[in-house]
């Protein structure tokens, strides 16, 4: 951010203000954080249920906090269920787009129709309640029918983002102890076949407890298929047990819907659980007035589904809310850079979601491609996934937005299922802030004994109140969940983001990045612990550090410090040579931008790498405090 662009305030015009769904924040807010119980409450009112709640937030075992207490739901009631019976049941709830240029809709009544075939499918296959089914698959239709067709029957799903390695694929499959898997042959990116059902294979055979797999057909590549394991979609599908009517399994309200994995500072990713009840409401209502939805949206998040924004902003809260969705399967500069803008222009998309990075990389080809189409149907842009630099901001506002969209700039996290920092249609907006906490949350910027820092002083975020959208607990690990957020600021119970931000003397946060070793490239989150287990697994090292540093395009990239062992020394052949084994034992998107060679890296005397030593000296800044390092 350039200094004195802070400064700059974006107001929303009149037509903006007088069609919003929310008319006014601060009265709200304030309500929201007085009376939270009841203000929640007022939300759940708004959906579906088979049985209300007893009581709204069972506090009586933190921070394992239950919402909803008593409430029998299941998220397909809301999602697909209670639209069957009203005009919903015609309206389009997908459209979707082949990287091709196929494309295929599907009404809510279709929708049902194929969750419902999916889910009785899933049944005949021994599937029930409890049960955790991994999802590997590119971005089409059955993706989503898959997720929605496990949750209908009180399955968990797993999504693993279709960039993943077959090892860290097989990681997740066997902490999950998933005995099923659904995937396709491949799909389309940039124009080519990206093969999923071969990096199943290999997965599968690392997975002791993964026994059958059914693959959909998506591109028509020669795929190897085992006899009592393997089964294609369509072949199962045209069987009398894939009946279209399936009764929605009842749940509690804080029951699994699904897991996520996700990269922190220690370990092995871990697994985020989140629950029927709380994240219905949470993600209905955050999509809802955050995104202004009216019936009649067409609304675009531009997300991929196998990461949290593509679970709560493409699939769930979106559905939930009955709007038309869209989807699309490639790359955004495939064939030309307005592959994206052609779409708008085709569908009427109103709301587009994205990420700093798809927009920066847009940005880069001039403004003649949006230009070019008429994307004048767009009402409202939205933001997600890292801080925004107000050059992107500014492009987006005034080129994709004509200086007539507000930009929703939303800060949240795996862990918080939805929106935690947003603006309204109604928030003057100031680029590069994702502005004022949405309802129900009381947030501060704190130092590490737990003390507000002055406004203007960075400090790191923390959340002192439970929200709905929370997630429920680290799956198999609830002690692992309370090290990693709440230790640290145990006293006062308060959640810990793991970012560090300001806040500014109008209320405003900036987000300034992480504050631990977890990595965002190109919006996507890493842990540094996997990417070095991963380099381990090079004979050439015996140690390294994986840090991020500022990058023009992904806002961070990769650079790791890596000790070789006695019989390997430095040079570009290795250096690439690791570079490609990081893409093919991690995936592409963990291609480390550089790697450097040297003799130790600096550690604490307990042994801890001093990874952020290595980032401040690579940044040419001061040492900082050096007392704990090893001689
Ligand atoms: C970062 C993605 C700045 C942040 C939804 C957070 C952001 C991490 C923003 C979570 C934003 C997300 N501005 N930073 N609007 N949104 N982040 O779990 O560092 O993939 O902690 O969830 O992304 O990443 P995750």
């Amino acid at each position: 951010m350039e200094k004195g662009e802070e400064k700059t305030l974006f107001l929303p015009s009149q037509e903006v203000v007088n069609q919003a769904n929310v008319k006014e924040y601060d009265q709200l807010y304030l309500y929201s954080l007085d009376q939270p119980e009841a203000f929640w409450a007022e939300q759940a009112e708004q959906l579906s249920w088979y049985k209300k709640w007893d009581k709204v937030l069972d506090k009586s075992d933190p921070p394992f906090f239950k919402w909803f207490e008593g409430a029998k739901t299941n998220i397909i009631l809301n999602a697909i269920d209670r639209h069957q019976s009203s005009a919903t049941r015609n309206k389009l709830a997908v459209i979707w787009e082949g990287e091709p240029g196929d494309s295929r809709t599907y009404s809510y009544h279709a929708l049902n129709r194929e969750v419902s075939q999916f889910a009785n499918i899933l049944k005949s296959m021994g599937v029930k309640k409890g049960d955790v089914v991994t999802i590997y698959m590119p971005q089409i239709p059955e993706q989503l029918f898959a997720m929605l067709a496990c949750a209908k029957i009180g399955a968990a799903h797993s999504v693993v983002y279709g960039g993943f390695s077959h090892e860290a694929l097989a990681d997740r499959i066997n902490d999950a102890n998933s005995r099923v898997v659904i995937t396709a042959d491949g799909g389309y990116r940039r124009g080519k076949v990206v093969e999923m059902k071969s990096v199943v294979n290999k997965a599968m055979e690392l997975s002791p407890t993964m026994e059958i797999c059914i693959t959909v057909k998506r591109t028509g590549i020669d795929v190897y298929m085992e006899n009592d394991r393997d089964y294609w979609y369509h072949d199962l599908k045209s069987l009398p047990i894939a009946s279209s009517k399936c009764e929605t399994e009842v749940m509690d309200s804080s029951d699994m819907l699904f897991l996520l994995y996700t990269s922190g500072s220690t370990g092995k990713p871990k697994a985020l659980v989140h629950t029927h009840g709380g994240y219905s409401v949470y993600t209905a209502s955050t999509h809802k007035m955050v995104f202004d939805i009216k019936p009649e949206d067409r609304y675009w998040c531009a997300a991929d589904p196998g990461w949290i924004t593509g679970h709560s902003y493409i699939v769930y809260g979106p559905l939930i809310n009955g709007s038309t969705i869209m989807l699309y399967e490639g790359a955004p500069n495939h064939p030309y850079p307005d592959r994206w803008w052609k779409m708008v222009e085709k569908y009427g998309i109103n709301i587009l979601y994205t990420s700093p990075t798809a927009i920066r990389g847009l940005m880069r080809f001039g403004d003649s491609w949006p230009n070019r189409n008429d994307i004048s149907s767009l009402r409202l842009l939205g933001s997600v996934g890292e801080p925004i630099n107000a050059e992107a901001w500014n492009w987006f506002h005034k080129v994709v937005g004509r200086g007539k969209c507000p930009i929703m700039d939303t800060w949240w996290q795996t862990e918080t299922g939805g929106f935690v920092i947003a603006p309204l249609p109604i928030t003057p907006l100031k680029p590069g802030s994702a502005t004022k906490p949405f309802f129900g949350n009381d947030l501060a910027v704190v130092d590490d004994a737990g003390k507000e820092v002055p406004n203007g002083e960075e400090g790191t975020l923390v959340i002192k109140t439970p929200w709905p959208g929370m997630a429920k607990s680290v799956f198999n690990d609830p002690q692992r969940f309370i090290e990693t957020y709440w230790e640290k600021y145990k006293k006062q119970g308060w959640y810990h983001t793991g970012d560090s931000a300001k806040k500014d003397e109008d209320g405003y946060f900036w987000i300034i990045g992480r504050n631990d070793d977890v990595i965002k490239v190109s919006g996507y989150r890493l842990g540094s612990a996997e990417i070095e287990g991963v380099m381990a697994r090079h004979p050439a090292i015996a140690e390294s550090a994986a840090i991020a540093l500022p990058h023009n395009l992904k806002g961070n990239a990769i650079h790791i410090t890596a000790v070789l062992r006695s019989n390997y020394k430095p040079s570009k052949e290795l250096e690439h040579e690791l570079m490609v084994h990081m893409e093919e034992h991690l995936g592409k998107i963990a291609r480390p931008e550089a790697i450097q060679f040297a003799d130790v890296l600096p550690k604490t005397r307990s042994g801890k790498i001093m990874r952020r030593l290595l980032k401040s000296r690579a940044l040419g800044l001061p040492d900082g405090d050096l007392s704990t390092m090893e001689e």
